[in-house]
């Protein structure tokens, strides 16, 4: 495979959901059910107030039923206009236009970092990286929200999204559970629940919480 750069994989992100705002819009719409399971399970885990990072966080829709919940929510995106959307939805929430990797969070710390299909984004070398920006963000004690589809093989490179009507091409990881274990252990995580949920397309979620590891 050709070695595909953070650079690379940034600018195409820009674009590509740029250009999915509506979609994604929609999309949040007809799935509400997932958003609110996908708190209520984080709420198990984390009592609000709290201070949460929603990375790559789109339309807002996770941020928005995170704010419901009494959560201090910042919302974090490389898309310009996923972010200008997600204002006019929350504008209870501190919105960030940036990339998750290069951003100064300064000295802001965080009791939880939620990431929903946002991992799968970035070749595993690029994803081992994103886990220690996940570890300096977070409060002592603090837990990370993440979730991608569970895969039979692992696999990593560009692919056509045949189930999202503007067809772009995007760089997708897929991970079975066991890599993704392993691959969070490896990596200095402890995993403190795996949720699973099959979405209206079939496709089964994976969703973990995780904390680092302590020593
Ligand atoms: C697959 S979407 C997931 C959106 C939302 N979390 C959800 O589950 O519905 C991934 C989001 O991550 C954003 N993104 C991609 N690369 C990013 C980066 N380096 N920093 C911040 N956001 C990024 C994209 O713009 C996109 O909105």
């Amino acid at each position: 495979m050709e070695e595909v750069t953070v650079q690379i994989l940034n600018k195409l992100h820009e674009t590509t959901y740029d250009s999915l705002v509506d979609e994604y819009d929609d999309f949040a719409l007809k799935n509400k059910d997932i958003v609110e399971g996908a708190v209520s399970k984080l709420k198990r885990h984390l009592d609000s107030p709290a201070r949460v990072l929603d990375v790559g966080c789109a339309v807002g829709n996770i941020t928005s039923e995170l704010v419901e919940h009494g959560y201090e929510v910042t919302g974090i995106d490389i898309s310009p206009k996923m972010i200008a959307r997600a204002r006019k939805c929350v504008p209870k929430a501190n919105f960030i236009v940036g990339d998750l990797c290069s951003y100064d969070f300064a000295d802001n710390k965080y009791d939880a970092i939620v990431a929903f299909a946002f991992i799968h984004l970035f070749p595993k070398n690029e994803a081992a990286r994103i886990l220690e920006i996940f570890r300096a963000l977070l409060k002592p004690g603090g837990i990370i929200y993440t979730g991608t589809t569970d895969s039979d093989s692992f696999s990593e490179g560009f692919e056509t999204k045949e189930d999202f009507e503007n067809k772009l091409k995007r760089f997708r990881v897929r991970w079975p559970r066991k890599d993704l274990d392993s691959f969070f252990d490896e990596n200095g995580f402890e995993i403190i629940k795996v949720y699973e949920h099959t979405d209206k397309k079939g496709k089964l979620w994976l969703d973990y919480i995780i904390k680092v590891k302590e020593k």
